[in-house]
Parts: structure tokens; sequence; C-alpha cells
């Protein structure tokens, strides 16, 4: 085993592997601010660490065979070494748990995503009497008042800030409500005090995360209550939030947009089909008429308000009407930056069992809508070479010639920007553009501003 004893006196070296959504990132980088009270610093490859830790997602298909396979890898890589603690954390933990262990013995500890809060005792336990455990209970009040007691150190200039965890909305396909467990809002003042602590150390963009961010609530507060408080503070100039659901898209969240001068006008609202069937049989609880109404309500507060969204093909029952009335939907509402998945059935969800599409029309389903999606991004970005775009610096590029940032609609953006523009919203003007990238010059002339 490469772990000393006391981790407290000793160079102990983590390497954290993260697959999955915001929330694992966000998780990631708290389970290292936590890590490091333990005496833990971060490993920069594989080869240097003696704690590996996995964190997991279960979303589609192979979740758990990727796992697997990455132990393989730790494996071969420790082949000739002393063995790292090895911990697997995420989703993947939380649905199989110690079954993990008894599968593969060089897994040590195993830890869902709400026990994070003791992370440092599982480690520091299994050092003193090398027991094996796993940790998989649903503790959220617990997790997030350890997480606010130890300090955010992971800030940069765009940060996550997790809100809400967990799902009571039970979409058929999905396994979230399983592995996050049941709805819980952190408290408002702990998140305030968190946003305000991002802001002390330079963060400029706040991306508020849940896995239904805008059913947040508590006692009365609601996610819009929280735009508004973090509006107030100075240093941040850009706040976001992901991933809402369009059964809760309130009044009082769509009003925030009027008057907001942070909120950023690109909305992730995933729908995942287009047809009124397939959202039912879903168990999505809105319909595309629901859903065209908060489009148009948005677009009439702000015309330049653009939409982005997550869409899952091959439902079992979708029929070649039900898959052109999504195709509809996206030339309609013009999507940007959307993703879009082929049905995959989750052990444990009410769709797992249901009779599967044939695959190979899936396969051609899906490369229709990812290339009229595409599309839609390859002229969008087109459209905007020739204007002036604000652009929030957040690192140099690899090669450390130019810098690299985010358009409001979350585009990546390259130009000749230096390192102490770093933090700043520059104005600057596009020459050129593929699909997932803008191209350009730092501009003064903000005339011509478009977003
Ligand atoms: N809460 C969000 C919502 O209501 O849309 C979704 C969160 S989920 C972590 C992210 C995306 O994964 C979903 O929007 C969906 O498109 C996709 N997804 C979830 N389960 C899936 C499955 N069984 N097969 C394929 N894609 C799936
Ligand atoms: Fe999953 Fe989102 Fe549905 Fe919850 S609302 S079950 S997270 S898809
Ligand atoms: Fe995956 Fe869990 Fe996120 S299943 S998408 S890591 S909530």
């Amino acid at each position: 085993m490469g772990l000393k004893k006391n981790p407290n006196n000793m160079n102990q070296k983590i390497f954290i592997k993260t697959f999955g959504c915001q929330m694992n990132e966000y998780d990631s980088n708290r389970i290292f601010d936590s890590v490091k009270k333990i005496g833990f610093k971060k490993a920069k490859n594989y080869e240097e660490a003696n704690c590996y830790l996995i964190n997991t997602c279960h979303i589609r298909n192979k979740a758990k065979e990727k796992v697997y396979h990455e132990i393989g890898r730790i494996k071969k890589i420790f082949r000739t070494k002393k063995k790292p603690l090895v911990i697997i954390a995420g989703c993947v933990a939380q649905a199989e748990n110690e079954e993990m262990i008894k599968r593969e013995p060089y897994i040590d500890l195993v830890i869902g995503p709400q026990s994070y809060h003791k992370i440092n005792n599982m480690i520091l336990n299994y050092t003193e009497n090398m027991k094996k455990i796993e940790e998989t209970e649903f503790d959220a009040v617990s997790k997030f008042k350890y997480l606010s007691e130890i300090k955010n150190e992971s800030a940069k200039v765009s940060s996550f800030l997790t809100i809400q965890e967990g799902c009571d909305k039970f979409c058929h396909f999905c396994v979230v409500p399983f592995t996050r467990g049941p709805e819980y809002s952190r408290p408002f003042k702990q998140i305030i005090d968190e946003a305000k602590y991002l802001a002390d150390n330079g963060v400029k963009e706040i991306i508020l995360l849940g896995q239904n961010v805008n059913s947040y609530e508590y006692e009365g507060h609601r996610l819009s209550s929280l735009l508004v408080e973090i509006e107030k503070i100075p240093e941040i100039k850009r706040i976001r939030y992901t991933t809402s659901h369009p059964k809760d898209m309130t009044e009082d969240l769509i009003d925030v947009y009027k008057f907001s001068k942070k909120l950023m006008p690109l909305v992730h609202l995933p729908i995942q089909s287009g047809s009124d069937k397939i959202l039912d049989l879903m168990n999505r609880k809105h319909t595309v008429r629901d859903y065209n109404k908060i489009f148009d309500k948005l677009k009439n507060i702000n015309p330049n308000i653009v939409f982005s969204s997550d869409f899952i093909i091959g439902y079992p029952g979708e029929k070649e009407e039900d898959f052109k009335e999504t195709l509809n939907l996206i030339n309609r509402i013009k999507f940007i930056n959307s993703y879009s998945f082929i049905f995959s059935p989750r052990p444990g969800t009410v769709a797992a069992n249901l009779q599967l599409i044939d695959k190979k029309i899936s396969m051609e389903r899906l490369e229709i809508i990812q290339n009229q999606l595409f599309e839609n991004q390859i002229s969008v970005n087109r459209s905007l070479e020739n204007k002036i775009l604000n652009v929030l610096v957040e690192n140099l590029t690899e090669d450390k010639t130019k810098v690299f940032g985010r358009s409001e609609y979350m585009t990546s953006v390259v130009f000749n920007g230096k390192k102490e523009d770093i933090g700043k919203v520059m104005s600057v003007k596009i020459y050129k553009s593929n699909r997932t990238t803008l191209f350009g010059k730092v501009s003064k002339n903000s005339n011509q501003m478009v977003a």
C-alpha cells in the first residue's frame, strides 16, 4: 500500500478522475478541498499518486464497465510499484455500493455523492486498520454543512456552486433520483456566503448547479431570490444556472430576466423530445406547448435570449412522426450548445425493460438531429463574424500565445489578449468562426456590441 500511516505529516498525492456532469466536477473539487486538510496534494499524473479517486457517472450505459476498465489501467501502471489507495465515488458508487469491492478487490473505499463529509475519516481509518468500507447514505444536510465549513479553494474565473441536490421527478429513463436521492436545497445563507467567498477569491462568474436547479426552495427563497442576491456582489460579473426543468420555470424566475444585468442570455432547458406522446411516456410532466410558452415569454423580454437543450433519441415508442416533431422543435427554437443521446436503459428505472426500438434507426435519427444542431451552431457562429462580443477571459491558451474566454452564450472565444486580462470582460471583434470556437481581436469600439 502506497499510503503512509499518518497522512498529516506525509507527502500524500491524490489523482482525481472525474466522469459525468458539472455536479461531479464541483464535488471533485470539494473532495480535494477536504483531503487537503489531511495532508494531500494534487498529483499531476497517475504515476505520482498514492491515492486514486474515480468520481463516477451512471447516467448512460457502460458507466460501470468504464470504472472497471479504469481500474485495469491503474493496476497496470502500478504493477511494479506500491498499490495506491483506490476510492470509488459518485453515482456508480451509490448504485453499486459494496458490490464493487466484492467484484474488484483492488478497490479499497466506496463513497456515495452524499457522504463526502466522511471522506477524511474514511481515509484515516483505512490507513489505521485497513478495513474496506462503503458509505452510501443519503445525507445532503451533513455533506453541505461540512463543505461550507471547509473553504472552497478550487475557485477559478468561472466557478460552479451547487445549490440543490437530488431529484423527485422520476423521469422514467433517469437514474438520478436513485443515485443522488431526494431533492434537497442548501440553506440560502450558506450559498450566499460561498458566493461571497468565491468573489473574494477572484471568481467573476458563478454557475449555480443542481439536478433540478430551478426547483430550489429554502424557507420561501427560490432560485430567483438567489439570483437577485448574488447579483448584488460587485465582483461577480456573470451568473448562470443549470440544469433546469421546464416545469419549474416559474414567473418569478422568468421575471429576473427583465431587470438582471448579470444573468446570461443562454437558457439551458432540457426538453428531451418534441413529441407530447413521448414526453408523457417519459413522465416529463410538461408538454411541448408549455415549453414553447416559456420560450416565447423569455424572447419577449429579451430577443437576444437563446436556448440550449438535451435530447434523448430512440426512446421506446418513438415513431417517425415523433422524431419529426423533435426536428420541428429544433428548427423553431434554433437551439445552440445542445446535447443529444440515444436512449440507454438504466437498471431500476421504469423504462429499464421497455421494448427498445431498432438500434440502426436510433443511430440514423441521432445523426440527423446532431447534424441539425451542428448546422444551427455553425450558422449562429458565422452570424457573429464582424460583430463585437463581450468575452470573459478565463485563461491563456495552451501554447500561451493567446487567451481563451467565453461569450455570453458560453461559446469559446480565442483572441490576442494577455495574461493580465484573465478575469476581465473584454470587447472582442470576431473575424473567424467554426462550430465550436470564435476567433477574434481585442476591440476598442463597443458600438456594434451584440452580446
Ligand atoms: N435534470 C435534467 C432534466 O430534467 O432534464 C437532466 C439531468 S441528466 C443528469 C442530463 C441528461 O442526461 C438528461 O437531460 C438526458 O438528456 C440525459 N439522460 C438521462 N438519462 C438518460 C438515459 N437513460 N439515456 C440517455 N440519456 C439520458
Ligand atoms: Fe433525471 Fe432531470 Fe428527470 Fe430528475 S428531472 S429524473 S434529474 S431527467
Ligand atoms: Fe452522472 Fe450522477 Fe451527474 S449519474 S450526470 S454524475 S448526477
